[in-house]
């Protein structure tokens, strides 16, 4: 078996070899996924695919820490990311007490937290701690309320030089990668260009140095909503609707269970 993927491996892969990330929740669908991908993600988005809330900013740290022990203890190959809920980490003392929390009680190898300028300090402290992070900006989901919506970034001149100027504060701050969400594709291949560590798109185009995708979405088990960047690999919810179709009415016409699945004395 392939050993477990580390940061520095990652970072190795960067104008080598794409870096493929799928988000994972729990262990069943982590232990599929880790055979396959180099980084499970304990994303945030959980508490809308499947805790059925509107946005991600209700999810608290012991809901992140019971999905991240889950999918830690079968990842013997991916790395495991967990994110930082949204108002887990607003100073030095929430943001070192939380990610303690996730890598040491949870299991994960490193964990992410949205922002640029502002979290670069925290994202230094963590660093100087032993704790490998993964930023992420441009379209920041804890920021939905803030800016009343999901907004597309790097429209503007303006806004292109301050991702710029983001992404290198992560990287002087030590983090190992950055998420890159709803970048204007070119803007998103010239922070790929301009700094060292990858970048990992989600929405941003193909010139980023890895891709992440939601499994429910990518799988079609999230129907409520397709955005624009997701590729349906799998029509997953009609999949499960049928068989589960097909069971009920076995089960009401009393063909299932058939004798193949009795016990006889
Ligand atoms: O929570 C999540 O799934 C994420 C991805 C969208 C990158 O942060």
């Amino acid at each position: 078996m392939d050993k477990k993927l580390t940061t520095s491996k990652i970072m190795q892969m960067k104008n080598n070899k794409k870096i493929v990330m799928i988000t994972a929740y729990d262990a069943l669908f982590a232990k599929i996924f880790n055979d396959i991908v180099d980084i499970l993600l304990v994303g945030d988005s959980l508490n809308m695919s499947f805790n059925a809330e509107p946005d991600t900013l209700s999810l608290d740290i012991n809901a992140m820490l019971y999905h991240t022990k889950a999918v830690s203890k079968v990842a013997n190959k991916a790395l495991v990311i967990a994110d930082m809920p949204f108002g887990t980490c607003y100073d030095e003392k929430s943001t070192l007490k939380n990610a303690i929390k996730l890598i040491k009680q949870g299991g994960a190898d490193s964990v992410k937290i949205e922002g640029g300028l502002r979290v670069a300090p925290l994202v230094k402290r963590l660093c100087d701690e032993g704790i490998s992070v993964c930023g992420h900006i441009g379209l920041m989901p804890q920021q939905v309320r803030f800016e009343g919506g999901y907004k597309i970034k790097g429209k503007s001149i303006d806004d292109e030089k301050r991702l710029l100027d983001e992404a290198l504060a992560l990287q002087e701050a030590g983090a190992f990668a950055v998420v890159l969400e709803g970048v204007v594709s070119q803007v998103a291949k010239k922070i790929s260009q301009s700094i060292s560590i990858p970048t990992i798109g989600i929405g941003s185009g193909c010139d980023t140095d890895g891709q992440v995708l939601v499994w429910s979405d990518m799988l079609g088990f999230f129907d409520e909503f397709k955005p624009k960047f997701v590729k349906r690999y799998l029509d997953g919810a009609k999949i499960v609707k049928d068989a589960v179709q097909k069971y009920t009415n076995e089960v009401r016409e009393i063909k299932f269970p058939s004798e193949e699945f009795e016990y006889r004395a």
